[in-house]
């Protein structure tokens, strides 16, 4: 009895063994896969991870390049801003020196020949007073001299020619002129023909012209209560001419200072030079067009300017 129970009792065991051997190895076996699956998991999302990472690190760069490339734009604006108003105060004070140079100039030569009439008259008798004419004619001639310097110091440089898009210009200018508009509480609009040919100019002069009509309209308007706006339009006059117009709704021209506005040193303003339009037309015409103004019918003024396409665009 005793043997059958002894080899009875070890197969039991060994099949209990072996079926617990099984589940066991299959528990094992899941956890080895959840483990190599969590482990797929975390690889995937560390992946994952590692990408946004990097989209947010370009994303951070291209955000740090862009405000860079910003500033260093500003930068630079600012800089052809001073830049061009320092090139309209030079011109101005280059003609209004070289227009008082002219009306000095006259005087002086009349002086000059008075004097010359006086001492042949008192030729011999009176050589004390003949002596005092010679200095007022050594003086009258050196201030002439000085004169002359100055007038040819002063001359100006022919322009720069150049096939020029009217309209990038007039962009660049309200660029330039942004931070003063945003000060007087002013909006400029533009109204582009956009299929215009190429200009024949030059850059700084022609921007120097759109500055003048600007400033002088932003002044037009320092009394309107309500809207403040210019609007600046380009389109074609004719097959050889582009016109340029500057309009605005401020206080308009009294119809006798019409015939006197372009006309050196007038003006209207207490701290104003009267240079800003006649420069604005000698350079227009100096470019081969025409600058004018007319009343608008509702209010304000327009100024407007012609100029010819480039030879090679028409
Ligand atoms: N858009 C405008 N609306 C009304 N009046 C204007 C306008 N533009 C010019 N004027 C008149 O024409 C005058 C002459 O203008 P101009 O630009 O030659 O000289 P200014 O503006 O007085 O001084 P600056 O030499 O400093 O420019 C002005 O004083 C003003 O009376
Ligand atoms: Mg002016």
């Amino acid at each position: 009895m005793k043997m059958k129970k002894r080899t009875k009792k070890p197969v039991l065991r060994n099949k209990i063994r072996n079926g617990e051997c099984v589940r066991l190895k299959k528990v094992v076996d899941d956890l080895r896969k959840s483990r190599s699956d969590l482990k797929d998991k975390i690889r995937q999302q560390t992946g994952e991870l590692k990408a946004k990472n990097e989209q947010l690190r370009i994303g951070a760069e291209k955000q740090i390049r862009s405000e860079a490339q910003i500033q260093t734009r500003t930068k630079k604006i600012d800089e052809q801003r001073d830049e061009l108003l320092h090139v309209t105060r030079v011109g101005k004070l280059a003609e209004f020196v070289s227009s008082l140079a002219h009306e000095i100039s006259q005087p002086l030569t009349a002086i000059l020949s008075y004097a010359q009439a006086a001492q042949r008259i008192l030729a011999e008798r009176e050589p004390k007073l003949r002596e005092i004419i010679q200095y007022i004619i050594n003086d009258d001639q050196r201030a002439s001299e000085v004169i002359q310097r100055l007038r040819s110091l002063l001359k100006k440089s022919a322009p720069e020619m150049k096939p020029l898009d009217i309209n990038a210009i007039i962009n660049e200018t309200v660029v330039l002129i942004a931070t003063d508009a945003t000060v007087r509480n002013t909006v400029i609009k533009t109204e582009f023909d956009t299929n215009l040919p190429f200009v024949s100019g030059d850059r700084i002069q022609l921007q120097q012209v759109l500055l003048n009509l600007i400033s002088n309209s932003f002044d037009a308007l320092e009394s309107n209560q309500g809207e403040r706006e210019i609007l600046i339009r380009t389109s074609r006059k004719d097959t050889d001419t582009i016109i340029v117009e500057v309009k605005d709704s401020g206080c308009g021209i009294p119809a006798h200072d019409i015939p006197k506005l372009f006309t050196h040193f007038f003006t209207s303003k207490p701290d104003g030079l009267g240079m800003g339009l006649s420069i604005s037309r000698s350079i227009v015409e100096s470019h081969g067009g025409r600058l004018d103004v007319k009343n608008n019918p509702e209010r304000g003024a327009t100024f407007y300017f012609t100029i010819p396409v480039d030879i090679k665009d028409t």
